[in-house]
């Protein structure tokens, strides 16, 4: 990096700052806000940061391998860069154009079930009469819980330091907030014991959600949800966990910037039901286990090497005040996280189990938690079994070629008219598409299957090129689809979903499907002896059951009996933060639920191979589709 300070440009938006020639330009676009998509973090793996460089192009860098991997040699001649690839040259004036893709509002699925069960919190508050007496204020007030209450309490030496002032205020009256029925964490002037506010928190990989809940009533108050900043340092748990080893310190890092996300929507939701953040007793925690690891400042680093333990597998307690980011909550305030069962089972399956299972706590169940990692339980009367399959992020519209998270200009369901191969599609909130998320993805390719255009075997049948113009040719034995023209969609070019983006669906549900039967095989289970199967997360709530069972997604479970449930680690978190009984239920189904390791299943290759393939579709189109489009060409 040259000291000679340079003016670069960003258009559309004119914004220009100067630095030194040799800064990179996805550092610096990093540092001003302008990396939204990208989701390697810098490291040249999305192809999410392309800019296309105005002025300055024959100064920088020869495009590097990762460029050549991800842009089109027209793009490359047109001027378009990876940001992470190049750095600021030495010239006069450097301008960049950013994508103009309207960066819309995330879809972050944050909605559960309805939490209906008597509130049993942590937390609880006392309001005492103080009366004359002889002994200590402490032993006083130790004495009147024990007569009133019949609670056996001890008291912090915190609280020790507030209590001349509180009962001096109090004017006769103390408030003493107690928790796990046994230790008295403060005590306050008057009656507060209105004001008993807790937040469940679910840490997501992609997202991160906080519901403010009241204590008293149980009742969900307000929630506020933002994306897992963490993602500038990679898109997935394996890239997080990598940088956290890459230096002492990064793990810090990882866990200051995901606390103060939590302690920013914590504030967002105490605005929202204008109640002050001092009110708040206890904040439980959900999320996977590489979440889990960072928001503790645990290192992540055993989760990466097989046997992939964690450094604990039990649920934490902490008081708020020993994080090293404040959150803005009662300065006695608990954190709570739910259990782990495993290295690659975390609190949020433990969650969404005790949430599922609530209304319906027997019989022959499956849970799939769709993400980069797909945990599925399945449980019977005898107990439950778990694994965690390597899906891949393509659900969540990554590593494909037109993928982005859902958001409002995201295509989330496609349908392609059988005798012309013309499509419609629908974008989340019908806004013009700038690309397709993970339920547009399913829904496209159980589309392409359903009329003949891709195979059981998952190739684009590249021969319909000469009948149709969305089937076009990108190289040799290499085809892909056009979804949505360029003057349809947001973007200035055609979003399509080519041969590469169908292997990553492939990939994709071969994982989900073999992990549901070969734990189906060692319990004895058929499908059809599943009595109900949940599907939680965003990717379920979006998408068509229909679709994602005519890909071969799932066992033949009937559709009837297969369900959403939307943020069902949410939903859980919730119930955890309000009932012990649900901690119980939790820290019960952590220990009993059996991991089963996946890849020491000796039929798991020839069970991942045979699933890569399509499901038959039940009558195939594709002589009726040559014939129509032929016709319908030969009178263009
Ligand atoms: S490829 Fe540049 S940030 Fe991912």
């Amino acid at each position: 990096v040259s000291e000679r300070l340079i003016p670069v440009v960003f258009q559309p938006s004119g914004k220009t700052v100067s630095v030194p020639s040799g800064t990179n330009l996805f550092s610096l676009m990093t540092e001003l806000g302008l990396t939204h998509s990208a989701t390697c973090g810098g490291k040249g793996k999305c192809g999410k940061c392309k800019v296309k460089v105005e002025t300055g192009v024959e100064a920088i860098n020869a495009s590097t391998e990762s460029e050549l991997k991800h842009l089109l040699p027209q793009e490359i001649g047109q001027g378009y860069r990876l940001a992470c690839a190049i750095s600021v040259p030495p010239v006069p004036s450097f301008t960049v154009r950013t994508s103009s893709i309207r960066q819309g509002k995330l879809k972050l699925q944050t909605e559960g079930a309805l939490v209906s069960i008597s509130p049993d919190p942590a937390v609880r508050k006392y309001v005492i009469r103080l009366i004359d007496s002889d002994l200590p204020a402490e032993e006083m007030l130790l004495a009147l819980l024990k007569r009133k209450y019949a609670l056996s309490c001890q008291m912090d030496y915190e609280v020790l330091t507030m209590l001349p002032a509180a009962i001096e205020r109090g004017k006769g009256f103390v408030t003493c907030v107690v928790y796990q029925g046994n230790t008295v964490i403060a005590v306050e002037p008057g009656d507060t014991g209105r004001d008993c506010l807790g937040f469940a928190a679910d840490i997501g990989t992609t997202k991160v959600a906080v519901y403010l809940m009241d204590l008293n009533s149980g009742k969900e108050l307000s929630f506020s949800a933002a994306p897992n900043p963490q993602a500038i340092y990679g898109d997935d748990v394996m890239s997080r966990i990598a940088f956290s080893m890459a230096r002492e310190g990064n793990t810090l890092i990882l866990q200051k910037i995901l606390l103060k996300e939590v302690a920013h929507l914590v504030r967002d939701c105490c605005t929202k039901a204008r109640l002050k953040p001092r009110s708040i007793y206890e904040g439980c925690f959900v999320g996977n286990p590489c979440m889990m690891h960072l928001l503790l400042g645990f290192s992540p680093r055993s989760l990466a090497f097989f046997p992939y333990k964690s450094v604990s597998h039990h649920s934490v307690t902490l008081k708020a005040r020993e994080l090293p980011v404040r959150l803005h909550v009662h300065p006695a305030g608990r954190i709570f996280t739910l259990p782990l069962i495993a290295g690659f089972v975390g609190a949020d399956t433990v969650a969404a189990l005790i949430a599922v299972r609530q209304n319906k706590p027997h019989g022959v169940q499956m849970l799939l938690d769709i993400g980069t990692n797909t945990e599925v339980v399945l449980s019977d009367e005898k107990g439950f079994m778990a694994c965690s399959c390597a899906s891949g992020p393509a659900f969540e519209g990554m590593h494909i070629t037109h993928g982005r998270k859902a958001d409002s200009a995201s295509i989330e369901k496609v349908s392609v008219d059988p005798e012309t191969l013309e499509v419609t599609f629908q974008t989340i909130d019908g806004a013009k598409p700038a690309g397709i998320c993970g339920s547009g993805i399913a829904s496209a390719i159980a589309e392409l299957l359903r009329v003949g255009v891709i195979g059981t075997n998952g190739k684009i049948r590249g021969e319909l090129s000469r009948k149709t113009h969305r089937v076009r040719k990108v190289r040799e034995n290499f085809f892909e689809f056009v979804l949505a023209w360029k003057h349809e969609t947001d973007i200035g070019y055609d979003i399509t979903v080519s041969q590469k983006d169908v292997l990553e669906v492939q990939k994709a549900k071969a994982a989900i499907y073999t992990g549901c039967t070969l734990l189906m095989r060692q319990k004895g289970i058929t499908a059809d002896q599943v009595q109900s199967m949940t599907i939680a997360g965003a990717f379920g709530q979006h998408v068509d059951k229909a679709s994602v069972r005519a890909i071969g997604m799932f066992p033949d479970v009937p559709l009837d009996r297969i369900k959403e449930a939307g943020n069902a680690a949410g939903t859980g978190a919730k119930m955890a933060l309000i009932s012990r009984q649900k901690r119980e239920e939790a820290a019960h189904v952590a220990r009993s639920t059996k991991y089963y390791e996946l890849a020491l299943d000796e039929d798991f290759t020839r069970e991942y191979a045979t699933s890569m393939l399509f499901p038959r579709q039940p009558s195939p189109m594709i002589n009726s589709v040559e014939e129509k489009v032929e016709s319908k060409n030969a009178h263009r």
